[in-house]
């Protein structure tokens, strides 16, 4: 089985802990500051893609100063987080209402990336096989089942994807969507849309070299080395699993006829209200 802890019916995967309330709350009471961003995202989204994009954006350099901080899997205390230069990036999965108070009361900026549940739940398959501590032994049909009845890490993608929609529909806060598929169609396009949400003022050349500088294979070549997870988590094969194929439409090469509508039922009565739509390739 998946190794998960839960809190308030919702899972979380091992790296929470038995008690995984503590680490929400010690979230929630982080210390915000001035121009702090959030990067949200269901896992295997396109989390780290975005979070190098908007890195080179903030910085408006290429290399990399890396700014973020992954705040779900370790809970950083107010140290650490006050010596990271400002302004801050925050990657997190969790959803809207758990993110640090402070932060929300001063409606700090949030980028929330999406992409379809089908690749999602092809991507999260092979990364909870290889992923070190986890070593899902499980069959494809079992762990589709799993993902479709959200009894994964962070629980349900379209209770995940609903409310996050949903929170973008008040227009209380300033929350930015970006679709992988979009992205995976015109980089540029997109890195644009997140210049000017985040009021920063790049030339479309600077975007251009984001872009490339960000490619699929550029980043598996770079091998994330600044990534911050323990080493036991993060093998020798951890570049195989966070950049793993970079595609849109790899569910066909799992999904069966049956599964596919499984999932496009229980799309229509999850998200029966919801205005989002996904190209799947
Ligand atoms: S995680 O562990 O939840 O943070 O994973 P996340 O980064 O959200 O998603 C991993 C998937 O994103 C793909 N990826 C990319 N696609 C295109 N371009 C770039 N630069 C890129 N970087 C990562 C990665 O390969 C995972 O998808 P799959 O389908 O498994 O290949």
């Amino acid at each position: 089985p998946l190794k998960l802890t839960e809190s308030s019916g919702i899972l979380y995967p091992y790296y929470f802990g038995d008690d995984p309330h503590v680490k929400l709350k010690n979230i929630k009471n982080i210390q915000s500051k001035t121009g702090d961003i959030f990067l949200c995202s269901y896992p295997k989204s396109g989390t780290h893609w975005i979070m190098e994009m908007v890195n080179m954006l903030v910085s408006g350099s290429t290399e990399h100063p890396q700014k973020f901080n992954f705040l779900d899997p370790m809970i950083i205390c107010d140290q650490v987080l006050d010596s990271v230069p400002c302004p801050r990036i925050f990657q997190s999965h969790l959803r809207f209402n758990q993110l640090p108070a402070s932060f929300l009361k001063r409606k700090g900026k949030i980028i929330y990336i999406l992409r379809n549940p089908k690749d999602i739940s092809v991507s999260l398959y092979h990364f909870v096989q290889k992923e070190g501590r986890i070593k899902y032994t499980g069959k494809w049909d079992e762990f589709f089942q799993l993902f479709v009845n959200g009894k994964v890490g962070y629980s349900s993608w379209f209770d995940h994807v609903a409310s996050w929609e949903r929170e973008k529909e008040k227009g209380r806060h300033p929350i930015h969507f970006v679709f992988y598929e979009d992205l995976k169609e015109d980089a540029v396009r997109e890195l644009d849309r997140i210049n000017k949400f985040l009021s920063l003022n790049h030339p479309n050349s600077f975007l251009q070299s984001v872009a490339e500088c960000s490619t699929f294979t550029k980043m598996r070549k770079q091998k994330y080395l600044y990534h911050p997870f323990p080493a036991e988590v993060m093998d020798e094969n951890y570049v195989d699993f966070l950049f793993r194929k970079g595609t849109v439409g790899d569910w066909r090469t799992l999904f069966s006829e049956e599964q596919n509508m499984q999932l496009e039922e229980v799309y229509e009565t999850e998200m029966f209200d919801s205005k989002l739509r996904f190209s799947y390739g």
